[in-house]
């Protein structure tokens, strides 16, 4: 087992401490010094097994060969910025993007971030809903779900804590509960009708947003019949369902896109994290008529459709179809279930759950004396983890969320959950010896 922090990583994290605000560091002290395919190396040279892809970006793994020459060749080309001046590379990516994903999805907005995809989407969403009649402006998404960190991204989010910053809440957007029980057209129908008695006129919805699983304690997918129910009464509505597909594209969970999985159309789809496995990207995905809604101008960005941003995005897409990564994501993910339920098998009164579905899986813990979900644990044991060689993120909930790249070979995939269940095994150990049990 390797210690962390070293003491040449503390300096590195200390200045990070003096230098940035508090709010940039939620993360375990290692420093990451290079990463490559499905390894990362800190700054003192300790290498680990990436199951983290960063956030859910390096989806084909990083500094893909094919990726670095597609980098490489627009620093050769020398085109590091244009501003929406059109560029060969950004229209390729357009076009490849179109091209890969569902028939009604005929155009592609390119942004920087992925909040400001979710911005775009709702702006784009209540320009349709207005045109249909003017007080058709609210936005309903679901409680539990997480889409960004400005403004609107945040009223959309449900997290409440994170909002007391905002003075006046929009009351045009409303949330409905996350269906977590498997529930369909009937909750659909009771939970809208709970909005109605709230003094929401249900007949002023423009769009409903989804995050395509919930990620930030799952995933956890929505049931497909309460998703099918909702794009029903959408469209005899005249509303939109936009999908967040942010966390959960581009192979993530065995499809291209995650809404996929649901079998229905999107109106919208914001798209960032993997779509370029590193430089930031992002994308709104949509009918030309809805992308078109916004009058020339209106959706300029300084940095959107950089020309190395699309060059990283457009060879992504490629080592996707290239490598067949979707179907391995799809494939692989049965690895992480069956070792994931061996440890619950081993822990049974400490594994609560698992849930997830190609490359990302979580198990999540409980304390056996009370029965509640065990934070601390979750924290413990992804600390430990990483001190064991294996890289992930704290979630800062009762879980050990695992999103390596799509691309990890078997036997490193196998050699990470190995590490993962002997560090489960002594961290339930340690907390037996804390408690004298
Ligand atoms: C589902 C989802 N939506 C939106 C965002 C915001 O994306 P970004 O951090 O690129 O702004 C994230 C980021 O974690 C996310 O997971």
């Amino acid at each position: 087992m390797t210690q962390t922090p070293s003491p040449q990583t503390q300096a590195v994290v200390d200045e990070m401490r003096k230098y940035e605000p508090r709010a940039m560091i939620t993360q375990a002290p290692v420093v990451w010094e290079h990463a490559e395919g499905h390894r990362v190396v800190d700054a003192d040279g300790r290498s680990y097994l990436d199951f983290s892809s960063g956030i859910i970006v390096a989806n084909v793994g990083h500094a893909h060969p094919h990726l670095v020459a597609a980098l490489q060749g627009m620093l050769d080309q020398k085109l590091l910025h244009s501003y929406l001046y059109a560029t060969r590379i950004r229209t390729r990516l357009a076009r490849k993007l179109v091209e890969a994903t569902a028939p009604n999805l005929t155009k592609a907005c390119l942004l920087s971030t992925g909040t400001e995809s979710i911005e775009a989407a709702m702006k784009i969403s209540r320009l349709h809903g207005m045109s249909v009649h003017s007080r058709k402006s609210v936005l309903v998404s679901h409680t539990d779900n997480y889409h960004g960190r400005t403004m609107g991204a945040q009223m959309l989010s449900s997290n409440m804590k994170s909002k007391n910053w905002i003075s006046n809440l929009d009351p045009d957007i409303v949330h409905l509960p996350f269906p977590y029980e498997d529930r369909g057209e009937e909750a659909v129908h009771r939970d809208l009708a709970a909005l109605a008695d709230g003094g929401v006129d249900l007949d002023r919805i423009a769009a409903f947003f989804l995050e395509s699983y919930q990620g930030v304690h799952g995933p956890t997918f929505y049931p497909k019949a309460y998703v099918q129910a909702l794009r029903r009464w959408a469209d005899d509505h005249d509303a939109l369902l936009v999908f967040d597909d942010i966390q959960a594209g581009f192979g993530r969970t065995g499809k291209l896109l995650c809404y996929e999985h649901y079998d229905v159309q999107a109106s919208l789809v914001c798209c960032g994290k993997g779509l370029s496995g590193c430089l930031p990207i992002s994308a709104v995905l949509g009918p030309a008529e809805l992308l078109d809604l916004p009058e020339e101008g209106e959706m300029t960005s300084t940095h959107s459709g950089n020309p190395m941003c699309c060059a990283a995005a457009l060879a992504t897409l490629e080592i996707l179809e290239k490598e067949n990564l979707v179907e391995e994501s799809a494939r692989r993910g049965g690895i992480i279930e069956e070792r994931f339920e061996a440890i619950a098998a081993k822990h049974p009164d400490r594994v609560a759950k698992i849930s997830g579905r190609g490359m990302v899986y979580s198990i999540y813990f409980v304390d056996p004396s009370t029965g509640e979900p065990d934070v601390a644990m979750g924290s413990r044991i992804t600390e430990r983890a990483i001190d064991n060689g294996l890289m992930l993120y704290l979630t800062h909930c009762d879980m050990v969320k695992l999103t390596p790249p799509l691309s990890m070979p078997d036997d490193a995939l196998r050699e990470g959950l190995d590490v993962l269940a002997r560090t489960v095994d002594e961290c339930v150990a340690e907390r037996a010896i804390r408690r004298g049990s």
